[in-house]
């Protein structure tokens, strides 16, 4: 006859000693499975007398109870251990300074798309310009009717507007921003020129395949006072192209197009060769365009309360995401969106080097 008591104690230390899973495991087959010690006990009692049964019945079955609790739990601490080893050893610690050298192959790097806004802001405020922002949640009359697209304008049906529901103050219905353009009437309803600035930021249109993501980033400018004209704005243009693209000369091609909130309006294209794997700009025989532009709309000016008589003045809208393609010769637009830690330390830059003009935008 064994032991019970012996049995369990033995029992109870080896599944104390048990280390991992896989002997914990092992235990409970050497106890509960078809051979195992307590099992066999289980089946000695069919070959039992009544009598000898009703003794021995409870103590088997408690002993099978007790020691499959004992296994439970054990399993239990063994999993919460390993989730407290992982989550010491896994732990990111975000206030760590980054450290310059030797280069750390684990640490972030700056995403493509903040690295050239970062490029953009360097240099346009090198030119004079500040940074303004606005909401990605904006209102219907900003992004369209205030910028000379009234509503049943074509126009609103190609910009595939995500409409939200809800408004977005005194009734006007919220659209997440379609361009960054709506930054052009917030801050003309809010200062008064000489206004010169750039708008970065999130832009959101229904579309999506190798060129398109639902959500994107725009960089608009404007620039409001009583004297600028046409020509300010392509120096401004091509002086913005040789610093980003960091080429002494670009050849530019200022194409008639048509914008409702610019008139007259230009689609830029700049000069580049496409001959090889990479796009070169500064020579050869193709032509990219890159941004739309033009002299704000007489209309939008007047609509944010100025004096269209008095104020005048340009405004351009350009792909960030598209620039940063160009620039760095990145294929897939997708990939932007990813968050795939590969393709960040890839094609990612270094968290330490601030794009400026006097050092460099990128070294
Ligand atoms: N908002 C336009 C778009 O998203 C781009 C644009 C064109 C902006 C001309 C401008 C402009 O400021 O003058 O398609």
């Amino acid at each position: 006859m064994t032991d019970i008591t012996a049995l369990e104690r033995d029992l109870s230390e080896r599944i104390a000693a048990s280390g991992d899973d896989a002997a914990l495991e092992a235990v409970r087959v050497a106890a509960l499975g078809k051979k195992g010690q307590v099992s066999e006990l289980l089946k000695s009692l069919g070959g039992m007398s009544p009598d000898e049964r009703k003794m021995q019945g409870p103590a088997i079955n408690g002993l099978r109870d007790r020691v499959t609790t004992a296994i439970a739990e054990k399993k239990q601490a063994l999993a919460d251990a390993d989730l407290q080893r992982r989550l010491e050893t896994e732990r990111v610690d975000v206030t760590l300074p980054a450290v310059p050298f030797p280069f750390d192959p684990g640490a972030g790097r700056i995403h493509p798309v903040s690295q050239v806004t970062d490029e953009l802001i360097a240099i346009f405020a090198d030119m004079g310009f500040g940074v303004a922002e606005g909401p990605d949640i904006e209102r219907d009359d900003y992004n369209f009717t205030k910028l000379n697209i009234p509503p049943e304008h074509p126009a609103r049906q190609m910009h595939d507007t995500f409409y939200l529901n809800g408004n977005a103050g005194d009734g006007a219905r919220a659209v997440l921003r379609t361009h960054t353009s709506p930054v052009q009437i917030r801050t003309m309803l809010t200062q008064k020129p000489p206004i010169r600035i750039i708008v970065p930021g999130r832009t959101y249109r229904s579309d999506s395949d190798q060129t398109h993501t639902p959500m994107f980033h725009q960089v608009e400018g404007l620039v409001i006072d009583e004297t600028t004209h046409m020509g300010h704005l392509k120096w401004t243009l091509e002086e913005f192209c040789k610093a980003f693209f960091e080429v002494p000369q670009v050849k530019m091609r200022f194409r008639a197009s048509h914008f409702p909130f610019t008139e007259p309006s230009a689609e830029v294209d700049i000069q580049c060769d496409r001959s090889g794997d990479t796009v070169k700009f500064g020579e050869g025989n193709d032509w990219l365009e890159i941004l739309g532009c033009g002299m704000v709309h007489p209309k939008v000016i007047a609509n944010c309360g100025l004096d269209p008589e008095k104020y005048q003045g340009f405004a351009f809208g350009c792909g960030i995401d598209r620039l940063a393609m160009l620039k760095y010769g990145l294929p897939d637009l997708r990939a932007f969106f990813d968050s795939d830690l590969r393709w960040l330390k890839h094609y990612g830059f270094s968290v330490l080097e601030q794009p400026s003009l006097a050092m460099g935008l990128t070294r």
